[in-house]
């Protein structure tokens, strides 16, 4: 199993380029199961956006991937397709029950596996099933695969969630663009991969707006022949903002609109962390004090839970006690036990973590059971004395796409073993 080893007090400086984000990707691929021909850029070559392409290669799409130009090309003029998305594709990435949607739409059956549970909490279904049955679905659970069907296709529908889902509100939006009709989908996640996926299925030639929390779908379409730009990656270039606020001198995070992060920039502003923003690049410049501050995870706008990890290790070294309110998962403070095996000070109440600062970390051998717990784990190692041991590192290849190669760059001293 490989791991990677962080020298850390090394003071970093250059340029880091962002990545097309991951979570855009993945739902945009589940989408272009209603295309014909479409070419797709800025694809992110990370691991879970390859086992989306295996997904989809076994459902029957044709794909050719240019990892050089990272870009992929798919050609689906197959009048069937296989209906079936299984366990052993799902279950690694749970992105997976998004092709539930378009396959349920277009060939008025599917059978897609139950993705079960993971690390960071229990992670249900039931606010995509309850969206697509508003839209006419039958739905049965049995041996562990949602079966779906729907004799008459689906048709338009008013969908009120009676809670947030960005997986949810995206197997919608999909299905909506396949069904007869009208859709209004009500208490709507509109993070900026859920715009992102509307700007493709429009470019498409669909008909969707987006009003607050509101979409508005008008059903079916003739699929458009186009070439689209995946957005950046806005946790990635969250991620990378915090290592320069712990460890730069000068860093100038490229290819980003500042824009779509700057719930996250006011909150690195108030600690004390000073920056330039330009159109395209946000430039980090080294801070003597870091502030200690108060954040609560909430839907976009507010501040993403998916940050929340490499945020804490910001607080270790802000002076005071900082606390963090995770409420979207129940269980995302699984980076917690290693922070305090490096001589983090956390406590944790219910859903809220405590960081006192500033303290100093110290390398110590970890290991993390989820993505953003993983690369906090980097973070921490970038800033303590001596050498971090990062083990499973597979969690970080699921999501960032040249991790090292990108913190090299900047004079870090990381290396994969
Ligand atoms: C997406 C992101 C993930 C991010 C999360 C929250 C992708 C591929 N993943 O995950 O990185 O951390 O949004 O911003 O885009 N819930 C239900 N029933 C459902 C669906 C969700 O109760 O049917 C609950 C979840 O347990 C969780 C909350 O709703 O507590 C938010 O989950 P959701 O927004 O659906 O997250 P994902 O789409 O899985």
């Amino acid at each position: 199993m490989q791991k990677l080893i962080v020298k850390g007090k090394k003071f970093l400086s250059g340029s880091i380029s962002i990545s097309g984000s991951k979570n855009a990707t993945l739902p945009i691929l589940a989408a272009s199961l209603l295309c014909k021909k479409v070419k797709i850029t800025n694809i992110p070559l990370v691991k879970d956006v390859f086992t989306m392409i295996e997904l989809l290669s076994s459902i029957g799409l044709n794909i050719k991937i240019n990892k050089n130009e990272n870009s992929l090309k798919i050609s689906n003029f197959k009048r069937r397709l296989n209906t079936i998305a299984p366990y052993n594709l799902v279950k690694t990435m749970r992105a997976g029950v998004l092709v539930l949607g378009p396959l349920l739409a277009k060939f008025k059956k599917a059978k897609v596996s139950l993705p079960g549970g993971c690390a960071i909490g229990s992670r249900p279904v039931d606010l995509h099933l309850f969206a697509l049955k508003k839209m006419g679905a039958k739905i049965k659970i049995k041996n562990g695969y949602i079966h779906a069907s729907a004799k008459n296709g689906l048709i338009g529908a008013n969908i009120n969630f009676p809670k947030i889902s960005v997986g949810a509100t995206e197997n919608a939006i999909i299905a909506a663009a396949h069904a007869k009709g009208k859709t209004t989908l009500w208490n709507c996640s509109i993070e900026p991969e859920v715009q992102d996926l509307i700007f493709f299925l429009n470019n498409l030639g669909c008909n969707i707006r987006l009003k607050k929390r509101n979409i508005v779908i008008v059903g079916m379409f003739e699929p458009k022949s186009i070439s689209y730009e995946i957005m950046f990656d806005r946790i990635e270039a969250g991620t990378y903002l915090i290592a320069s606020a712990l460890a730069g001198k000068k860093i100038s995070i490229l290819k980003v609109k500042p824009s779509v992060i700057d719930t996250e920039i006011k909150i690195l502003k108030k600690m004390g962390v000073k920056n330039t923003r330009k159109k395209n690049k946000i430039i980090i410049h080294k801070s003597n004090k870091i502030n200690k501050t108060n954040i609560v995870t909430a839907p976009y706008p507010g501040f993403p839970t998916d940050l929340q990890a490499q945020m804490m290790v910001l607080m270790t070294k802000a002076q005071g006690i900082s606390k963090i309110k995770e409420n979207i998962f129940e269980n995302r403070f699984m980076h917690v036990p290693e922070l305090k095996r490096m001589g983090a000070k956390i406590k944790i109440k219910n859903n809220t973590a405590f960081i006192e600062g500033p303290c100093k970390l110290s390398g110590a051998e970890v290991m993390a059971t989820d993505l953003r717990a993983s690369v906090s784990l980097v973070l921490a190692g970038l800033i303590a004395e001596n050498k971090t041991v990062i083990n499973r590192i597979y969690h970080l290849d699921r999501g960032y796409e040249n991790l090292e190669k990108k913190l090299r760059k900047c004079k870090a001293v990381i290396q994969r073993l």
